[in-house]
């Protein structure tokens, strides 16, 4: 929640985040939380995941990474 990555649609993408949890039922196993500013504004919006921080979120790459990451689903 950086103001870098905020400015380049974070809150747009922590409610896609949120409807992808309640959608397959993982908001009991999956903690969302934000952050201060990660680092790595150039590469942001940021997320991460466990350990793994992933760069270049949109609201068009962040659906397949959760699945992938959450659910182990291939990416298309
Ligand atoms: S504001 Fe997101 S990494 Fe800096």
């Amino acid at each position: 929640m950086g103001s870098s990555c905020f400015s380049r649609g974070n809150k747009k993408l922590v409610k896609v985040i949120q409807d992808y949890l309640k959608e397959h039922k993982l908001e009991d196993e999956v903690i969302l939380k934000g952050t201060h500013c990660m680092g790595h504004c150039d590469k942001g919006p940021v997320m991460q995941i466990d350990e793994e921080k992933i760069f270049h979120i949109t609201d068009t790459n962040l659906i397949d990474i959760l699945s992938n990451k959450l659910l182990n689903e291939d990416v298309k």
